[in-house]
């Protein structure tokens, strides 16, 4: 495939069938993301796998968030809690924040968003589906996420790499055509 084929072909999936990914298939996808552009090879991220007993942990905490911010719909909290149930591996994705360089620290978020996207694009050549997450079950702002990885120093989580086998074909969405939205000078 051309690289825009490639790029084309990658999609958000959010359905997972429940055999779980190898390891092999993990260290590949952690593989590519190294290898993504970042300003002076600071090389800002960090991957916290989640699966197995980890990922008991991790539904625990979005019980509990979910809990929080829906205490008058049950049956959504049921519904997003089946989505982190019937996901087999989560990777969450730091990047470093750089003290008193606000800059740099925002560079280093643009490097770890173009590693994430490696990721994606691996997990397309694996056969894996992906979708990075950050709202909602994605957790990447609520605090108890933050401990339970560690609660890294000067570490900012950028998102929630949910992964599995996708269970059925998912649509194509669209894009409105780039000629829209540049301006030649
Ligand atoms: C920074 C970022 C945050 C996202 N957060 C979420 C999310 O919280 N939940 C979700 O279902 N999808 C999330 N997505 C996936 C987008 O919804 C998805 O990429 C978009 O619908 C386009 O579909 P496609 O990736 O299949 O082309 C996120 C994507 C990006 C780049």
């Amino acid at each position: 495939m051309s690289i825009l084929e490639v790029l084309k072909a990658r999609k958000a999936i959010r359905k997972y069938n429940p055999r779980e990914v190898e390891e092999e298939k993990i260290l590949k996808l952690l593989e590519s993301a190294t290898w993504a552009p970042n300003d002076r090879l600071r090389e800002p991220w960090h991957f916290y796998v989640i699966r197995g007993e980890a990922k008991q942990q991790y539904e625990k905490i979005a019980s509990d968030f979910l809990t929080e911010r829906f205490p008058t719909k049950p049956s959504l909290v049921q519904e997003s809690m089946s989505v982190i149930q019937s996901t087999p591996l989560l990777v969450v994705v730091t990047s470093d924040i750089i003290p008193d360089d606000v800059d740099s620290s925002e560079d280093n978020e643009y490097a770890v968003a173009c590693a994430i996207h490696s990721m994606w694009l691996m997990a397309s050549e694996l056969e894996l589906g992906l979708v990075w997450r950050t709202r909602g079950v994605g957790l990447i702002r609520d605090e108890r996420l933050h401990k339970f990885i560690g609660s890294p120093e000067n570490k900012k989580i950028i998102g929630t790499l949910f992964v599995g086998y996708p269970e059925s074909e998912t649509p194509r969405t669209t894009r409105t055509s780039f000629s829209n939205k540049t301006t030649w000078l």
